[in-house]
């Protein structure tokens, strides 16, 4: 396997790259003096080549990511796979208003005219059941749920699963599943990017455990921030949250860290002082099975 590390210092491009029997290809990516990008692969192009990017952030690192894959194809490869440990543009999935695009749908089309296969962590699939709905390619979704699980397991005793709104369930069932404990779910109305609502109706029983808000991704925070406070309203205790991805736009983290929460953590798809949980091996298992 020859890997293109596109995320050097990515946790999971970092344990792809050490993996054995895992070849790195050198090249040069950089910016011309007037922002345009400069792509030189450097040896040998093999036929099939797994690159491996870091989209957090996607506005500005998605066309260089674009760029680098037409360079391999002009070189002649002809398979390339793309590990995106953080898939983005996946919750704009509906045109809510009238007028507005419906990115997802744009955001799958560039990535599959561009790869041949995906590999990703979590993405947000709600009103999409599958990235076969969205993408071209063979897309694969690998489930962080084990991994959480474990962490759950070995860190928390007497643990209760949340999840904060509806979306949440198929992380949260998975998660509680295999930790072997109960799970609740809370369902939120969305006022705005910044303003949710969450009802936490039935939490008062499990005032005696140790609840563990498990959401896909931390934006603005404040989904776990309000699903804390209606908890700790409720007499539980102040919840452990876990993210799959921490994207912590803007203040996100600062008022997270001010909010009634014991601790966060999130998996290692993108990289923030949270990561505690990591996905590369999954990763590396699923780029090892073909
Ligand atoms: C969407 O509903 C997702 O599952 C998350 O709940 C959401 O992205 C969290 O966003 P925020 O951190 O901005 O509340």
């Amino acid at each position: 396997m020859l890997l293109y590390n596109l995320a050097p210092g990515h946790p999971v491009a970092e344990r792809l790259a050490a993996a054995p029997g895992m070849d790195v290809g050198n090249y040069q990516l950089r910016q011309f003096p007037d922002g345009e990008t400069y792509i030189r692969i450097e040896g040998e192009t093999p036929k099939k080549a797994i690159v491996c990017a870091d989209l957090s952030n996607p506005d500005q690192k998605i066309l260089p990511v674009l760029l680098f894959a037409a360079t391999l194809r002009d070189l002649g490869v002809e398979h390339i796979t793309l590990v995106a440990p953080y898939l983005p543009y996946m919750r704009q999935d509906i045109r809510f208003h009238p007028g507005e695009g419906v990115t997802s749908r744009y955001f799958a089309r560039m990535i599959s005219a561009h790869f041949d296969r995906l590999l990703t962590i979590d993405p947000h699939l709600h009103r999409y059941h599958s990235l076969d709905e969205l993408y071209t390619i063979p897309a694969r979704s690998l489930a962080a749920a084990p991994a959480i699980a474990d962490w759950i397991r070995t860190h928390l005793d007497k643990p209760v699963i949340v999840g904060p709104d509806s979306e949440s369930d198929q992380w949260v069932s998975h998660v509680a599943e295999l930790a072997g404990c109960d799970r609740l779910v809370f369902s939120k109305t969305r006022l705005g990017d910044k303003d949710v609502i969450i009802d936490a109706t039935n939490a008062e029983k499990y005032r005696e455990y140790s609840p563990v808000m498990v959401d896909d991704i931390i934006s603005t925070g404040r989904t776990m921030i309000e699903a804390a406070a209606e908890l700790v309203a409720a007499g539980l205790h102040r919840p452990v949250c876990i993210g799959v991805h921490a994207v912590f736009a803007d203040d996100a983290y600062h008022a997270i860290q001010a909010a009634p929460i014991e601790r966060t953590v999130s998996c290692n798809t993108v990289i923030h002082a949270t990561n505690g949980i990591d996905v590369g091996e999954l990763l590396l298992q699923a780029l090892q099975e073909r």
